[in-house]
Protein backbone atom coordinates (compact mmCIF):
# COMPACT_ATOMS: atom_id res chain seq x y z
CA UNK A 1 0.00 0.00 0.00
CA UNK A 2 1.36 3.29 -0.69
CA UNK A 3 2.05 5.19 1.93
CA UNK A 4 2.02 9.17 2.21
CA UNK A 5 3.73 11.54 4.30
CA UNK A 6 2.07 14.58 5.54
CA UNK A 7 3.70 17.31 5.42
CA UNK A 8 2.50 20.25 7.54
CA UNK A 9 2.69 23.63 6.44
CA UNK A 10 5.83 25.60 6.84
CA UNK A 11 3.97 28.30 9.13
CA UNK A 12 3.15 25.26 11.54
CA UNK A 13 7.06 25.28 11.89
CA UNK A 14 7.30 29.33 12.76
CA UNK A 15 7.50 30.31 16.16
CA UNK A 16 4.19 31.67 17.46
CA UNK A 17 4.87 35.46 18.19
CA UNK A 18 4.72 36.73 21.60
CA UNK A 19 1.06 39.06 22.09
CA UNK A 20 1.88 41.88 24.64
CA UNK A 21 -1.11 44.31 25.12
CA UNK A 22 0.36 47.59 26.14
CA UNK A 23 -1.94 50.86 27.15
CA UNK A 24 -0.10 53.71 26.96
CA UNK A 25 -1.24 56.95 28.69
CA UNK A 26 -1.13 59.47 26.02
CA UNK A 27 0.81 61.79 23.98
CA UNK A 28 0.83 64.73 26.51
CA UNK A 29 4.95 65.29 26.64
CA UNK A 30 8.20 64.55 24.52
CA UNK A 31 8.63 62.25 27.31
CA UNK A 32 5.72 60.13 26.48
CA UNK A 33 6.11 60.21 22.92
CA UNK A 34 10.21 59.09 23.52
CA UNK A 35 8.28 56.16 25.41
CA UNK A 36 5.73 54.90 22.96
CA UNK A 37 8.65 55.39 20.18
CA UNK A 38 10.89 53.21 22.32
CA UNK A 39 8.09 50.61 22.75
CA UNK A 40 7.20 49.75 19.30
CA UNK A 41 10.22 49.89 17.71
CA UNK A 42 12.00 47.49 20.72
CA UNK A 43 8.57 45.45 19.87
CA UNK A 44 8.96 45.63 16.41
CA UNK A 45 12.91 44.48 16.83
CA UNK A 46 12.22 41.81 19.08
CA UNK A 47 9.32 40.77 17.07
CA UNK A 48 6.75 40.34 19.31
CA UNK A 49 3.16 41.43 18.15
CA UNK A 50 2.41 44.36 20.03
CA UNK A 51 -1.09 45.82 20.65
CA UNK A 52 -0.77 49.51 21.35
CA UNK A 53 -3.25 51.71 22.55
CA UNK A 54 -3.35 55.56 23.56
CA UNK A 55 -5.73 56.72 26.47
CA UNK A 56 -5.72 59.99 25.71
CA UNK A 57 -4.70 60.80 29.13
CA UNK A 58 -8.05 58.98 30.88
CA UNK A 59 -8.19 55.98 33.04
CA UNK A 60 -11.59 55.06 31.85
CA UNK A 61 -9.90 54.67 28.08
CA UNK A 62 -7.12 52.40 29.54
CA UNK A 63 -9.65 49.98 31.36
CA UNK A 64 -11.39 49.72 28.40
CA UNK A 65 -8.07 48.81 26.48
CA UNK A 66 -7.15 46.03 29.42
CA UNK A 67 -10.50 44.92 28.89
CA UNK A 68 -9.96 43.99 25.14
CA UNK A 69 -6.60 42.63 25.59
CA UNK A 70 -7.86 40.14 27.91
CA UNK A 71 -10.95 39.53 25.30
CA UNK A 72 -7.96 39.13 22.66
CA UNK A 73 -6.64 36.77 25.26
CA UNK A 74 -2.85 38.59 24.75
CA UNK A 75 0.17 36.40 26.50
CA UNK A 76 1.25 39.31 28.64
CA UNK A 77 -0.60 42.93 29.64
CA UNK A 78 1.69 46.01 30.01
CA UNK A 79 0.48 49.30 30.87
CA UNK A 80 1.72 52.35 31.97
CA UNK A 81 -1.35 53.85 34.88
CA UNK A 82 -2.17 57.59 34.31
CA UNK A 83 -3.00 57.83 37.69
CA UNK A 84 -2.43 55.63 41.16
CA UNK A 85 -5.84 54.61 42.41
CA UNK A 86 -8.71 52.60 41.02
CA UNK A 87 -6.87 49.92 39.38
CA UNK A 88 -8.34 46.66 41.59
CA UNK A 89 -11.24 45.46 39.80
CA UNK A 90 -9.54 45.23 36.34
CA UNK A 91 -6.20 44.19 37.45
CA UNK A 92 -8.43 41.26 39.11
CA UNK A 93 -10.23 40.32 35.65
CA UNK A 94 -6.92 39.96 34.05
CA UNK A 95 -5.48 37.50 37.33
CA UNK A 96 -9.10 35.67 36.88
CA UNK A 97 -7.77 34.97 32.97
CA UNK A 98 -4.01 34.43 33.77
CA UNK A 99 -2.66 36.79 31.95
CA UNK A 100 0.54 38.28 33.49
CA UNK A 101 1.03 42.05 34.21
CA UNK A 102 3.68 44.50 34.10
CA UNK A 103 3.60 47.86 35.26
CA UNK A 104 6.05 50.63 32.94
CA UNK A 105 7.08 53.81 34.22
CA UNK A 106 3.86 54.88 36.64
CA UNK A 107 2.67 52.50 39.26
CA UNK A 108 -0.52 51.31 41.50
CA UNK A 109 -1.85 51.65 44.81
CA UNK A 110 -3.22 48.26 44.77
CA UNK A 111 -2.63 46.78 48.11
CA UNK A 112 -2.89 42.84 46.43
CA UNK A 113 0.86 43.27 44.68
CA UNK A 114 0.11 39.69 43.28
CA UNK A 115 -2.49 41.52 40.69
CA UNK A 116 0.82 42.66 38.99
CA UNK A 117 4.14 40.83 38.29
CA UNK A 118 6.62 43.38 38.53
CA UNK A 119 7.27 47.63 37.97
CA UNK A 120 9.90 49.14 35.94
CA UNK A 121 10.56 52.71 35.85
CA UNK A 122 12.28 55.22 37.43
CA UNK A 123 11.99 56.35 41.31
CA UNK A 124 10.08 59.60 41.01
CA UNK A 125 10.48 60.58 44.64
CA UNK A 126 14.11 60.47 44.59
CA UNK A 127 13.55 63.12 41.56
CA UNK A 128 12.09 65.04 43.39
CA UNK A 129 14.72 64.79 46.23
CA UNK A 130 17.46 65.48 43.48
CA UNK A 131 15.94 69.00 42.88
CA UNK A 132 15.55 69.74 46.45
CA UNK A 133 18.84 68.57 47.05
CA UNK A 134 19.76 71.27 44.10
CA UNK A 135 17.38 74.21 45.05
CA UNK A 136 19.56 73.78 48.45
CA UNK A 137 23.02 74.08 47.50
CA UNK A 138 21.70 76.84 45.15
CA UNK A 139 19.88 78.63 48.34
CA UNK A 140 23.48 79.00 49.48
CA UNK A 141 24.12 81.77 46.67
CA UNK A 142 20.56 83.41 46.98
CA UNK A 143 19.89 86.21 49.51
CA UNK A 144 16.35 86.29 52.11
CA UNK A 145 13.58 84.17 51.46
CA UNK A 146 13.26 81.77 48.61
CA UNK A 147 9.51 81.56 47.11
CA UNK A 148 9.18 78.82 45.13
CA UNK A 149 6.02 78.01 42.44
CA UNK A 150 4.98 74.46 41.84
CA UNK A 151 3.71 72.85 38.57
CA UNK A 152 2.37 69.78 39.93
CA UNK A 153 1.79 66.77 37.24
CA UNK A 154 -1.40 65.28 36.52
CA UNK A 155 -3.60 64.93 39.92
CA UNK A 156 -3.26 61.26 41.32
CA UNK A 157 0.09 60.29 39.18
CA UNK A 158 2.69 58.68 40.67
CA UNK A 159 5.21 61.22 39.46
CA UNK A 160 3.10 63.88 41.10
CA UNK A 161 2.39 62.46 44.14
CA UNK A 162 6.33 61.25 45.08
CA UNK A 163 8.06 64.39 43.15
CA UNK A 164 6.37 67.17 45.48
CA UNK A 165 7.21 64.33 48.51
CA UNK A 166 11.03 64.06 48.09
CA UNK A 167 11.27 67.99 46.76
CA UNK A 168 9.58 68.95 49.86
CA UNK A 169 11.20 66.18 51.79
CA UNK A 170 14.64 67.81 51.24
CA UNK A 171 13.79 71.24 51.35
CA UNK A 172 12.95 71.52 55.07
CA UNK A 173 16.49 71.34 55.63
CA UNK A 174 16.27 75.34 54.30
CA UNK A 175 13.61 77.27 56.06
CA UNK A 176 14.00 79.82 53.86
CA UNK A 177 12.36 78.12 51.01
CA UNK A 178 9.04 78.47 50.70
CA UNK A 179 6.41 76.96 48.58
CA UNK A 180 3.90 79.70 47.92
CA UNK A 181 1.80 78.53 45.11
CA UNK A 182 1.23 75.01 43.46
CA UNK A 183 -1.11 73.51 41.09
CA UNK A 184 -1.25 71.05 38.45
CA UNK A 185 -0.44 71.49 34.65
CA UNK A 186 -1.07 68.19 33.71
CA UNK A 187 2.44 67.24 32.22
CA UNK A 188 1.58 69.67 29.27
CA UNK A 189 2.78 72.66 27.95
CA UNK A 190 -0.25 74.19 27.32
CA UNK A 191 -1.43 74.26 30.97
CA UNK A 192 2.14 74.60 32.57
CA UNK A 193 2.33 78.19 30.19
CA UNK A 194 -1.57 78.76 31.44
CA UNK A 195 -0.66 78.02 35.10
CA UNK A 196 2.84 79.94 35.33
CA UNK A 197 0.73 82.48 33.95
CA UNK A 198 -1.95 83.04 36.82
CA UNK A 199 1.02 82.63 39.21
CA UNK A 200 2.71 85.11 37.66
CA UNK A 201 -0.27 87.55 37.79
CA UNK A 202 -1.04 86.78 41.77
CA UNK A 203 2.75 86.92 42.88
CA UNK A 204 4.74 88.66 40.32
CA UNK A 205 7.85 89.91 41.42
CA UNK A 206 7.59 87.60 44.82
CA UNK A 207 8.76 84.40 43.13
CA UNK A 208 12.13 83.38 43.02
CA UNK A 209 12.24 80.26 41.52
CA UNK A 210 10.24 77.49 40.18
CA UNK A 211 9.74 73.52 40.06
CA UNK A 212 8.31 72.11 37.44
CA UNK A 213 7.66 68.07 37.64
CA UNK A 214 8.78 67.76 33.91
CA UNK A 215 10.25 70.20 31.16
CA UNK A 216 7.35 70.61 29.08
CA UNK A 217 5.30 72.44 31.98
CA UNK A 218 8.65 74.12 32.59
CA UNK A 219 8.93 74.80 28.91
CA UNK A 220 5.25 76.28 28.53
CA UNK A 221 6.12 78.53 32.00
CA UNK A 222 9.35 80.26 30.38
CA UNK A 223 7.31 81.27 27.71
CA UNK A 224 4.80 82.88 30.13
CA UNK A 225 7.81 84.24 32.11
CA UNK A 226 8.87 85.95 29.16
CA UNK A 227 6.03 87.18 27.75
CA UNK A 228 5.52 88.65 31.91
CA UNK A 229 8.61 90.88 30.62
CA UNK A 230 10.87 88.89 33.32
CA UNK A 231 14.04 86.80 32.37
CA UNK A 232 13.89 83.04 32.61
CA UNK A 233 17.13 81.46 34.99
CA UNK A 234 18.29 85.35 35.62
CA UNK A 235 14.83 86.60 37.10
CA UNK A 236 13.04 83.15 38.09
CA UNK A 237 15.11 79.83 39.08
CA UNK A 238 13.58 77.17 37.06
CA UNK A 239 14.18 73.15 38.00
CA UNK A 240 12.04 70.15 36.29
CA UNK A 241 12.67 66.70 35.35
CA UNK A 242 12.42 64.79 32.62
CA UNK A 243 16.05 65.91 30.93
CA UNK A 244 14.58 65.57 27.39
CA UNK A 245 15.70 67.37 24.13
CA UNK A 246 14.11 70.22 24.61
CA UNK A 247 15.21 71.29 28.18
CA UNK A 248 18.51 70.60 26.82
CA UNK A 249 18.21 73.11 24.35
CA UNK A 250 16.39 75.54 27.04
CA UNK A 251 19.33 75.11 28.94
CA UNK A 252 21.43 76.29 26.24
CA UNK A 253 19.74 79.28 25.82
CA UNK A 254 20.27 79.88 28.89
CA UNK A 255 16.71 79.95 30.03
CA UNK A 256 16.37 76.83 31.90
CA UNK A 257 18.44 76.01 35.57
CA UNK A 258 18.44 72.28 36.03
CA UNK A 259 16.95 69.01 34.67
CA UNK A 260 16.83 65.88 36.64
CA UNK A 261 16.79 63.16 34.33
CA UNK A 262 13.85 60.72 34.15
CA UNK A 263 14.60 58.31 31.32
CA UNK A 264 11.72 57.03 29.05
CA UNK A 265 13.63 54.44 27.36
CA UNK A 266 11.79 51.17 29.11
CA UNK A 267 11.50 49.48 25.28
CA UNK A 268 14.44 47.52 25.76
CA UNK A 269 13.87 45.80 29.12
CA UNK A 270 9.84 45.85 28.99
CA UNK A 271 10.64 43.48 25.86
CA UNK A 272 13.04 41.32 27.68
CA UNK A 273 11.05 41.27 30.63
CA UNK A 274 8.54 39.92 28.62
CA UNK A 275 10.67 36.92 26.64
CA UNK A 276 11.68 36.66 30.21
CA UNK A 277 8.25 35.78 31.57
CA UNK A 278 7.00 33.97 28.34
CA UNK A 279 9.88 31.63 29.16
CA UNK A 280 8.98 30.79 32.52
CA UNK A 281 11.37 32.98 34.14
CA UNK A 282 10.99 34.97 37.56
CA UNK A 283 11.36 38.68 37.34
CA UNK A 284 12.58 41.09 39.75
CA UNK A 285 9.72 42.33 41.73
CA UNK A 286 10.74 45.89 41.22
CA UNK A 287 12.96 47.16 38.15
CA UNK A 288 14.67 50.74 39.27
CA UNK A 289 15.87 52.94 35.68
CA UNK A 290 19.35 54.35 37.19
CA UNK A 291 19.33 58.42 36.37
CA UNK A 292 21.42 61.82 36.87
CA UNK A 293 20.84 65.27 36.85
CA UNK A 294 21.90 67.93 34.20
CA UNK A 295 22.64 71.85 35.44
CA UNK A 296 23.07 74.44 33.06
CA UNK A 297 26.55 74.57 32.79
CA UNK A 298 26.83 70.56 31.33
CA UNK A 299 24.26 70.92 28.79
CA UNK A 300 26.19 71.72 25.86
CA UNK A 301 28.55 68.93 26.24
CA UNK A 302 25.85 66.53 26.74
CA UNK A 303 23.52 67.14 24.46
CA UNK A 304 24.76 65.32 21.62
CA UNK A 305 24.47 62.16 23.75
CA UNK A 306 21.12 62.62 24.13
CA UNK A 307 19.03 59.75 23.03
CA UNK A 308 15.36 61.14 23.73
O1 LIG B 1 5.48 59.25 34.27
C1 LIG B 1 6.52 59.99 33.75
C2 LIG B 1 6.08 61.38 33.47
O2 LIG B 1 5.00 61.38 32.57
C3 LIG B 1 7.10 62.29 32.83
O3 LIG B 1 7.90 62.97 33.72
C4 LIG B 1 6.20 63.25 32.13
O4 LIG B 1 6.86 64.09 31.23
C5 LIG B 1 5.25 62.30 31.52
O5 LIG B 1 4.18 62.82 30.91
Amino acid sequence: AASFVVMAPMSAFAEKKIVLGFSQIGAESEWRTANTNSIKETAAKEGIDLKFSDAQQKQENQIKALRSFIAQKVDVIAFAPVVESGWDTVLKEIKAAKIPVILTDRSVDSKDTSLYVTFMGSDFTEEGRKAGRWLVEKAKTMKGDINVVELQGTVGSGPAIDRKKGFEEIIKAEPRIKIIRSQTGDFTRAKGKEVMEAFLKAEGKKINVLYAHNDDMAIGAIQAIEEAGLKPSKDITIISVDAVKGAFEAMMAGKLDVTVECSPLLGPQLMSAVKDLMAGKTLPRRIVTVEGIFPMEVAAKEFPNRKY
